[in-house]
């Protein structure tokens, strides 16, 4: 495990509630992080005796992992019925089931290793820790039923299995239960979040360098894009899911900069155009949380103050009842930024902005209920396509679309 820390992928339990090989509830955490999550009173209530003996030891960090077809049976996940038939979605459909340890296999793998001069990609932890995640598991927590060659698998996301696949389909278990027990409390935005982004945004330089594509992580987006194998909380909101999902990648760019040997110019506007998107948002309603003011300069102090905000305020909006005022006032407010266009500014920083600012409006624009007339969406098309090219970019013209994108939200 401790090979990981040297790696520029953002160590699974270094992150609050990552992915892998923790299971969030169970970790030391600080104690506000842990009575923010609500599991300060969920430990008072489970108390002793009152948890079922399974898991009355919190072990999670150590629980065993007991693989996919554990879950497989046809009166469980595997089933064909709409609520039971997780484990052939995964299986089927879902890109984290076969895809990530082929990529490592193929030939643009072999030249991002060859790159690197890593021997072998499909073994290397530099590629495996988010391609092939069962990989890192060591022997001791190799469950019975376990097989390292199962991509991004159910306990990759769900938390390994020991201490409550047996017993979380008891009855008498409540949902707090079963997180108690190491089930990844995965409704929780914030949760979720940080299960994704631990995969999905840091990318160590060398990587990038190497020829590994740059990666953004939208939750909203990407959690759209994942064939679904779940239902949707009836009060779960995409405007939200968003917020969440940005606060957190500015987090985790944050936490990256502040400890990346060598300063990086992309990396650095990428963080700017972020931290500029979510201070757009500041303000806007009492109810939401906002990042604050952030001082855009590269510098440790600024990365710490931002990564700290942006984490509070992922954590704080996660649990937010969402007003239904907010996803226009949003969109609203993000459409109104064609100013900032406007102003030359040298450098990346424009067309990161933009790059950050369409990937927004484009979830925005699908929250708004009633919804947007549809000549926002082919002005929403033009901007995607003005905002595709980094060093192409034409700041004044994006700014004019964005303008024209802003006028027919608000005629
Ligand atoms: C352990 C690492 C890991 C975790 C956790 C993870 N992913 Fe992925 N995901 C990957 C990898 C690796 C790929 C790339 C597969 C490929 O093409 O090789 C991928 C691909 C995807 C894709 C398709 C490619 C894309 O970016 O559009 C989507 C969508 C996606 N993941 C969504 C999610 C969501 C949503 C979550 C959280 C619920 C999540 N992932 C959690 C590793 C992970
Ligand atoms: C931080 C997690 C992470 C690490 C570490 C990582 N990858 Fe990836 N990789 C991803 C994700 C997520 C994607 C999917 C990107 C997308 O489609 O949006 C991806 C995509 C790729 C792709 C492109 C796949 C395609 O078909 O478009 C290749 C090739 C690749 N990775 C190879 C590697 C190699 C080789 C290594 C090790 C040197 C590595 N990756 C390390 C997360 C990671
Ligand atoms: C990439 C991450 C990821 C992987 C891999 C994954 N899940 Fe999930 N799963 C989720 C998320 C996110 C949810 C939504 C959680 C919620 O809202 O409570 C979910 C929800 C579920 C639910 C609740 C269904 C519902 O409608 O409420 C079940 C059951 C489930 N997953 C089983 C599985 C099984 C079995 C596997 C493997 C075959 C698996 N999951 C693999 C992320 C994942």
């Amino acid at each position: 495990m401790s090979k990981l820390f040297n790696l520029g992928h953002r160590p699974l339990d270094q992150l609050p509630c990552g992915a892998g090989a923790l299971a969030c509830s169970l970790r030391p955490r600080p104690a506000a992080i842990w009575g923010a999550l609500g599991l300060v009173t969920l430990l008072a209530l489970v108390a002793p005796g009152t948890l079922p003996a399974q898991s009355a030891a919190p072990t999670g960090v150590s629980a065993k992992y007991l693989g996919a077809p554990s879950c497989a049976s046809s009166s469980c996940h595997g089933g064909g019925g709409e609520h039971q038939n997780q484990h052939l979605v995964w299986s089927l459909k879902d890109y984290h089931s076969q895809r990530p340890v082929a990529t490592l296999a193929t030939a643009r793998s072999r030249q991002i290793a060859d790159a690197l001069h890593l021997s072998d990609p499909t073994s290397d932890a530099r590629c495996t820790t988010c391609h092939a995640p069962l990989q890192a598991v060591p022997a001791g927590l190799r469950g019975p039923g376990f097989n390292a060659a199962e991509g991004v698998t159910c306990e990759s996301c769900h938390g390994p299995a020991e201490n409550w696949l047996r017993a979380h389909t008891r009855h008498d278990w409540s949902h707090a239960d079963r997180v108690f027990a190491g089930l990844r409390d995965l409704s929780n935005l914030y949760v979720r979040a940080n299960t994704c982004v631990a995969c999905h945004q840091t990318v160590e330089l060398p990587l990038l360098s190497a020829g590994h594509p740059e990666l953004t992580f939208e939750l909203d987006g990407q959690s759209a894009a994942e064939p679904r194998h779940w239902q949707e909380a009836t009060n779960w909101n995409r405007a939200q899911t968003w917020y969440v999902g940005q606060a957190v990648a500015l987090r985790e760019l944050s936490w990256q900069l502040g400890r990346e040997p060598q300063s990086d110019p992309h990396l650095i506007a990428r963080w700017q155009a972020l931290a500029w998107l979510l201070q757009k948002l500041n303000g806007l309603d009492p109810a939401l949380p906002g990042v604050g003011t952030l001082a855009s300069a590269a510098t440790p102090d600024n990365f710490r103050t931002a990564q700290r905000a942006a984490d509070t305020a992922a954590l704080t909006a996660a649990t937010l009842n969402w007003p239904a005022t907010l996803a226009p006032a949003m969109l609203a407010r993000l459409a109104g930024t064609t100013a900032d266009f406007a102003t030359p500014v040298t450098g990346e920083l424009p067309a990161r902005q933009a790059e950050r600012l369409v990937l927004a409006l484009d979830r925005l624009l699908l929250a708004q209920s009633p919804p947007a007339p549809p000549s926002a969406s082919d002005k929403l098309n033009e901007l995607f396509k003005a905002a595709q090219s980094i060093p192409d970019f034409e700041p004044a013209g994006f700014g004019v679309t964005l303008g024209q994108f802003a006028g027919i939200l608000q005629p």
